[in-house]
This record gives structure tokens, sequence and C-alpha cells, in this order.
């Protein structure tokens, strides 16, 4: 029963209701298009007209479900048989073969039938503004494949509040029979936003600008990934996520292994410290330094093992087992803390001075690798430090990455609170199964000290090839593909890319043609197209502190122009 309205006695006209200075006008829904895409009802509603919405739902029993598909398709048949009703023999093909598959999702229950009934209202002060409003709501349900209906002479049985008990009769139009996802695709705040309490901006939804926000620690791996190709923005939005993390919990703790040294100046200007692996600044890093498994040495061995490998790849079989031993006596015997020299001389004690692997190892004691002989002087007590490997020699980047790995592995067990490990250039450490493997386990074991691994890198492909880089990429809860050139098929699969997704990456605007970034986040089990964009001050602060340090003088870049 309505209760009687303050605005005087209800007037009901042919295809309005009015209660003092409030008009109501119904529309309903004729037939559905074949499809809806889910919350689309989010889109046709826009938050700033009133306007109502009604949906009630009464689930079929099955058996009836099943009769009411079976009715469908026979009288398609029937149909079909007699020529297909003027020229709709497509369409009768299509609906048949539905009815086919609803019925057997019904039969197997993986979806059911539903006595559905939708109604919208506008709602206005002014006969003119009400019934505009219901002519804008119309043709935006026309676009899409909607025929709506403006109830003549019933309005009063349109409006009548649903008895939830029974599915009453009511106008032509109010009553449809959907399955459950078609149900489901009315639900009007499907569309897949994310707001996480406590989580940073990740970025603003490419469809209609809502803000998501993911909250790194609330999941069970706190390790992200980003891919995209060269110049796609990867080391911005990383550096925007630090920020925005570091705004939030200003104690976390943060280390940048950086290849191309372009965190350097960002890290100085927030108050950290930088290495500088190629001239020494900053300190050194004893790569055998047992102190990075807190005087684990069988661990250590391993992992020793594995930095040598990265740094020889051309090691013979005999080479890496002789090597392998060198290391285990090295830590057997002492000294506690041994250094590279030590270790080619445990090698020339095996095996003389002359063979392939003690001249190999020379480049510890009179080569390029010599200023890493000695013990660690690099004690960064900064809250944020980043290892610059600008000017490391291509074929041994792999290796400096790797005991740096081990270093910030170690330095991140240590500390208490929220820590964050950025790798970018990752791809470097998937050129060998050994060094790729260690990055998997950084990935997989940091979750236990409260610590994530920030994953960049040009192409997920790098990581597909072998069982570990898969495991890593599995053990990433945020994964953002930026633009990639192509996606391949094994990508396509391994994150159940749609096609659609898999044709918009190649598509996705670079910051230097719209001043932010285009990208697909994949976000446990959401895809969200979401512009990554920075605030003014965010942009100013990063166009003045991050990227490769400029070797000529041209004088900075101008400022691409930015907007959505
Ligand atoms: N979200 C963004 N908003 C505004 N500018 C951006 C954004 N992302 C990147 N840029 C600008 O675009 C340029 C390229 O970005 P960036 O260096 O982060 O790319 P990248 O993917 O790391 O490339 P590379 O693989 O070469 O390291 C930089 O000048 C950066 O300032
Ligand atoms: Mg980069």
């Amino acid at each position: 029963m309505t209760p009687s309205p303050p605005g005087g006695s209800p007037v009901e006209s042919a295809t309005w209701w009015r209660v003092g200075r409030s008009y109501r006008a119904p529309l309903l829904v004729r037939q559905f298009p074949p499809e809806v895409p889910f919350g689309f009802l989010g889109r046709i509603l826009p938050t700033n007209e009133s306007l109502e919405l009604s949906v009630e739902a009464h689930r079929i029993p099955q058996t009836n479900a099943l009769q009411l598909l079976h009715g469908a398709r026979a009288v398609t048949e029937a149909e079909l048989a007699v020529g297909g009703n003027g020229g709709q023999t497509a369409e009768l093909e299509v609906e048949r073969a539905s009815a086919e598959e609803l019925g057997r999702e019904v039969a197997r229950r993986t979806q059911e039938l539903w006595k559905v009934g939708i109604r919208f209202v506008a709602l206005a002060p002014t006969r003119p503004h009400v019934e505009a409003k219901r002519a804008r709501l119309s043709e935006r349900l026309s676009a899409i494949g909607f025929r709506p209906r403006v109830p003549r002479y019933e309005v009063r049985e349109t409006l009548r509040p649903p008895d939830l008990a029974v599915a009453e009769s009511r106008p032509s139009g109010y009553w449809h029979t959907l399955p459950t996802d078609g149900l489901a695709a009315l639900f009007p705040f499907g569309d897949e936003t994310l707001l996480e309490p406590d989580g940073v901006l990740l970025g603003l939804a490419l469809s209609d600008a809502s803000p998501v926000f993911v909250n790194r620690w609330s999941h069970a791996s706190h390790s992200w990934g980003i891919f995209g190709t060269t110049g796609s923005g990867k080391s911005f939005a990383a550096a925007l996520l630090l920020l925005r993390t570091r705004w939030l919990r200003p104690d976390t703790s943060v280390a940048i292994l950086d290849p191309l040294g372009e965190f350097s100046t960002l890290v100085e200007a927030l108050g950290g410290s930088v290495i500088r692996v190629a001239d020494g600044v900053g300190g050194r890093l004893n790569p055998l330094d047992p102190v990075t498994t807190r005087g684990d040495l069988r661990e250590k061995a391993a992992r020793v093992g594995t930095m040598l490998r990265a740094l020889f790849p051309s090691l013979r079989d005999e080479e890496t087992a002789e090597l392998d031993a060198a290391v285990t006596q090295l830590y057997e015997r002492g000294p506690q803390v041994p250094t590279l020299r030590d270790l080619r001389d445990r090698v020339v004690e095996r095996t003389g001075p002359s063979t392939r692997l003690a001249t190999l190892l020379d480049v510890f004691r009179s080569g390029s690798l010599q200023t890493l002989d000695g013990p660690t002087t690099a004690r960064p007590t900064e809250s944020i430090v980043s290892v610059d490997f600008q000017g490391v020699p291509d074929d041994q980047l792999a290796f400096h990455l790797t005991y740096v790995l081990d270093w910030a592995y170690g330095r991140l067990a240590d500390r208490a609170g929220g820590k964050i490990l950025l790798v970018d250039e990752a791809h470097l450490l998937a050129r060998h199964a050994s060094t790729e493997e260690f990055l998997d386990r950084v990935v997989r074991h940091v979750r236990h000290f409260e610590a994530g691994v920030m994953v960049l890198s040009q192409s997920p492909d790098d990581f597909l090839t072998r069982p570990t880089g898969r495991s890593l990429l599995r053990n990433l809860y945020a994964t953002a593909f930026l633009r990639l050139p192509e996606v391949s098929s094994e990508t396509r699969t391994f994150f159940g890319l749609t096609n659609a997704e898999a044709e918009w990456l190649p598509r996705a605007r670079l910051p230097r043609e719209t001043g932010y970034s285009e990208s697909l986040w994949r976000v446990g089990e959401l895809h969200l197209p979401l512009a990554i964009v920075a605030s003014t001050p965010e942009y100013e602060f990063l166009g003045a502190t991050l990227g490769r340090p400029r070797v000529s003088d041209e004088g900075p870049p101008a400022p691409p122009k930015r907007g959505l």
C-alpha cells in the first residue's frame, strides 16, 4: 500500500503519475538484445540524473525451466520448418542453438532460469522534464539494442510495488525470462572497479575515469609485475607507485636494482643512497659475504654458484662441478668472510694456475672485476637504496644483478615493516635458467617477511619459456601490461587475455602521445583497462628526477601534452 504522500492525492495520466510536484514516468522493455555487457546499466543510468530502477527476480524451478526451453525450441523448429517466418532463418537457427545450449546448462545446473521483473522510472519535478528524461533513457536503451516501451494507461499497474512472494500479473514488457548470466548482467554496479581500503591509486578506468585503489599488503603475494615496450612508462609507473606507497606508509623500505641508472636522482631526492657498481661510488658489496644469507653457508654457496654461472655461461659441466666444489670448500674452510681472490686462490690450489677455470677467475684479481675483490664497505642505513649498474658491460650485468639481488634479499629479510624490491629490466635475469630461478625464489619467499617485488620487463614472453619463469609470473598478484608490440598466444593463454584485450595492447597509447600511460591491469581475477595518471606535483617531481642521466646537453625535453 502506498502511504498518503504530503503533496496531496496522486494524479494519474496515460503515461505518468504525479504526487504534488513529483512526476514519475515509467519505462518498460519489450525486447532485450541477444547479448548485454556486464554492468551495462551502470553506464545507461548516469549518476547525475534521478532515475529509478527496480529489478525483481523469481527462480523458475528446474523442471518448469526445462519445459519452457523445450517449448521455445519446439516453436523455433516449427517456424524453421515452414521456411523461417519471413526470411529470418539465420536468427531462428541462433535461437534454436541457444535454447539447446541453455537447456544443457540448466540440466547440468550451471545456469538457472529466472522470471525477472524490470522497470525504469524517470523522476522530475515537472511534466516536460520527466518526459524528456524518459525519452533520453529510451534512446540510450535503443542504442544498445533494447526495444523500450512506454506503458500507456497502465501506469498504476507498472508502478505498483513488487510483491516478493509471488510473480503477479503486470503490464507487458515488465516480465522477462532470463538465464542466470542475463540476470547477473542487470546488476547495475557490476562494472569492475576496485576500491581497496588503504590502497594506492593505480589509475583511472579508461571507460569512465573511476579510480582504482589496490592495497598491496592485503593479499597473499605482495609482488607485482609491469610489462611494456620501451618508452611505455614502466619505470615511471613503478616510481609513481613507490611514491604513493610511501605516502601511505612512510616507513616502507625500498631497494631498487636499476640497470640503466634511471632511479639515482629520484632516490637521492628522497633522501636515499645510491651504490654505483661501475665506479664503486657508495661502497663495495662483496658478492661472497655470507651475511646475505644470515650465515647460512650452504645456501650462500648455492647462490654464489648461481652468480658465477651467470658470469661464465660458457662453463663446461666439469668446470661447473669443479667451481661448485671450490666454493663449498671455501665456505667450509674459511676465511669466515671470503673474498673473490680467496675463491680464485682456492681454484688455483685445486686445479693449478693454468686451467681455463683459473684463467677465467683472473678477472677478479687483475681484470675488470677486481674492484669487487674485498670486504663489503657499502652499508646504507637509509630506508631507500638503489644500485645503479650504468656503465657495467652487458655480459656482466646478469652477474652483478644476481649478487645484488642476493644482497637486497638479505637486507629485506633483516628489516622490519613493509618492504619493496624493484627489479627493473628483469629480463636480464631471465637470460639464464639459474638466475631466473633465483628471482622466482625471491618472489615466492619475500611474502614471509612483508616484502614484495616489483618486476619490470619489456615482455612477459621473457618469462614464459621456462617453468621457473611461469612460476614467477603466477606469483605476481597484480600484473600491468602497458603497450606491447605484439601479444603472443602464450601470453594470451597464460594471462587469460581476451582477443579484444590482446588486440588492444599493441595500440595502447604511449605517454609521449597522451601524457599518461594506457594499461591493462590484471589484479587477481579482474582485468582493468586503466590510465596511469600522475597528479601535477607527482608529474613534476618525477619529470625532474626520473630518467637516464643525459649525456648530451640538449636541455630537458618539452613535457608532453596531458589530458584524459
Ligand atoms: N604515466 C605517465 N605520465 C606522464 N608521463 C609519463 C608516464 N609514464 C611515462 N612517462 C614519460 O614517458 C617517458 C618514458 O617512460 P619510462 O622511462 O618510464 O618508460 P619505460 O617503459 O621504463 O621505458 P624503457 O623500457 O626504455 O626503460 C618518460 O619521459 C616518462 O617521464
Ligand atoms: Mg624503464
